[in-house]
């Protein structure tokens, strides 16, 4: 088995860095990425790319034209019929509604990828889980093609990113491991080939099915819970005296525990660690595991709780029907992002209680953002930090954008004279840095 020809379907945050990668190291496979988005199609066929990222929109460059190409699902149903391999990229969001709503994956959209798949092809294909998928959803895919089309063979494999956003490209390009579960070893292997093209071969991990699919999860589990490990110290430190980055240091030397994802914040976002974990504790209760269902749901239980004491810790600080600027909407820096974002529930928060909030992001598209959100008509965006902070009597930073840690804020003196606070929510600004007279500045984890 060899795959010359690729598509993707699902052009969002993972499939068009992943396949814009892959067409970049293998100039010899025919990369299509599909999606039923024509918005999101155009864009990536545009010099203005969907998603913000470092280094993507060279890539692209790179390969768009060449052997990459952007279609929307109709126009690429030839390339659909013509792929060797076939990656499903799609989202999966947290069912709203139905059995599970609150905690299970919505499949839907994986549902109906292979019902479209199993309409349009024959002879053998290889379909490849991108997305990240509840454990056994392979054996759904398998069951909808094998139904809705006896003539074709297919292979399912599991292939999760691990990519994190914002430093998507050095991920894709470097990967700390690539990771394959299938059940047929030629499949596998023909997975295996695309990867080696730039790959180091002794990183690529080899696994079944299932272990591929939970694996996923259960690494964004962790990660997510190292988070809440030290968001719930966090508040331990600011109760005693003791600094939160003192003791990440601390712990992070450990050599068993290490100095990564130990960063005290507002609360993690992104469109993966809650839902991952949601859907972790959903496969625990369905098979009878609620001790082990309880347990990950304190990681999501912290994480509601520092983004709920942050927001009140403002809320406290400032006068009734007062203004806060808000710098940083994204749920972390270099990506134009904010789904899930702390920054969300503490606006949301602050409008609540009936404060006016003005927002500064670099990147976020901010009617986006605003979209959704109560109370809205009390929320505005600024064009700057200087327009964002002018007159407002606390200042929030939600995102570890560099530009915030750099502020001079003795400079800003003059527009800051009605602040009170400014609360550092990522303590990116240094310890040393010089402030106003009279200002008050709260990191998180630290007391006082
Ligand atoms: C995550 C995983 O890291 C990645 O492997 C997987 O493929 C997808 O999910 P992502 O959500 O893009 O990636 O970003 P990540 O860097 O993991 O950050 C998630 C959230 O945790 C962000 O809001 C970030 O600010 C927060 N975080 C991370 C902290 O608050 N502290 C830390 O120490 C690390
Ligand atoms: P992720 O972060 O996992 O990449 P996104 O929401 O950014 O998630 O991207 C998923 C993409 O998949 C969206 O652009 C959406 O339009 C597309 N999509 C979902 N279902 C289908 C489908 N059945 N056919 C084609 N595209 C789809």
């Amino acid at each position: 088995m060899k795959i010359n020809k690729i598509v993707c379907i699902g052009a969002g945050y993972v499939g068009g860095p992943t396949m814009a990668v892959i067409a970049d190291r293998c100039p010899h496979v025919d990369v299509t990425v599909i999606d039923m988005n024509e918005v999101r199609i155009a864009a990536w066929n545009s010099s203005s790319l969907p998603v913000y990222e470092p280094g993507l929109a060279e890539v692209v460059q790179r390969a768009r034209g060449r052997n990459l190409k952007f279609l929307n699902h109709i126009d690429g149903v030839q390339a659909l019929k013509e792929a060797d391999a076939i990656f499903i990229s799609v989202n999966t969001p947290t069912k709203t509604h139905g059995p599970g709503a609150g905690k299970a994956s919505d499949l839907s959209y994986v549902e109906s990828c292979a019902r479209f798949i199993a309409q349009h092809v024959s002879g053998q294909k290889i379909v490849i889980e991108k997305s990240t998928m509840p454990v056994r959803t392979a054996e759904l895919i398998k069951e909808i093609l094998t139904h809705n089309n006896s003539q074709a063979k297919f292979d399912i494999l599991s292939n999760p990113e691990f990519l994190a956003e914002g430093t998507a490209i050095r991920d894709l390009e470097k990967p700390e491991r690539v990771l394959i579960g299938g059940e047929n070893s030629e499949a596998v292997q023909a997975l295996v080939d695309i990867y080696a093209q730039w790959v180091d071969p002794r990183l690529i991990i080899t696994t079944g099915l299932w272990s591929a699919e939970l694996s996923k999860l259960a690494a964004n589990a962790f990660l997510a819970q190292r988070v809440s490990s030290i968001n719930s110290m966090s508040a331990v430190c600011e109760k005693t005296g003791a600094n939160i980055d003192e003791v990440a240091k601390v712990i992070g030397t450990d050599s068993r525990v290490g100095p990564k994802f130990l960063k005290a914040s507002v609360g993690f976002g992104g469109s993966c660690f809650k839902k991952d974990v949601l859907s972790l504790i959903y496969i625990c209760e369905s098979y009878a595991l609620p001790e082990v269902a309880h347990y990950w749901q304190q990681v999501i239980e912290i994480n509601e709780w520092q983004k709920k004491r942050f927001a009140q810790k403002i809320i406290e600080s400032v006068p009734p029907h007062g203004t806060v600027a808000i710098l940083g909407l994204a749920f972390k820096k270099e990506t134009n992002d904010f789904r899930e974002s702390a920054s969300i529930d503490i606006v949301q928060h602050l409008l609540q209680a009936g404060l006016k909030v003005i927002s500064y992001d670099p990147k976020v598209n901010f009617t986006e953002f605003a979209k959704g959100l109560q109370k809205a008509e009390n929320l505005k965006s600024a064009s700057s930090i200087a327009v964002a902070i002018n007159g407002v009597h606390a200042v929030a930073i939600l995102t570890e954008w560099p530009e915030f840690a750099s502020i001079n804020w003795q400079e800003f003196a003059p527009q800051l004279k009605n602040c009170n606070l400014i609360y550092d929510g990522r303590n990116i600004v240094p310890v040393d840095a010089p402030l106003p007279p009279k200002l008050n500045f709260q990191r998180i984890g630290v007391s006082g």
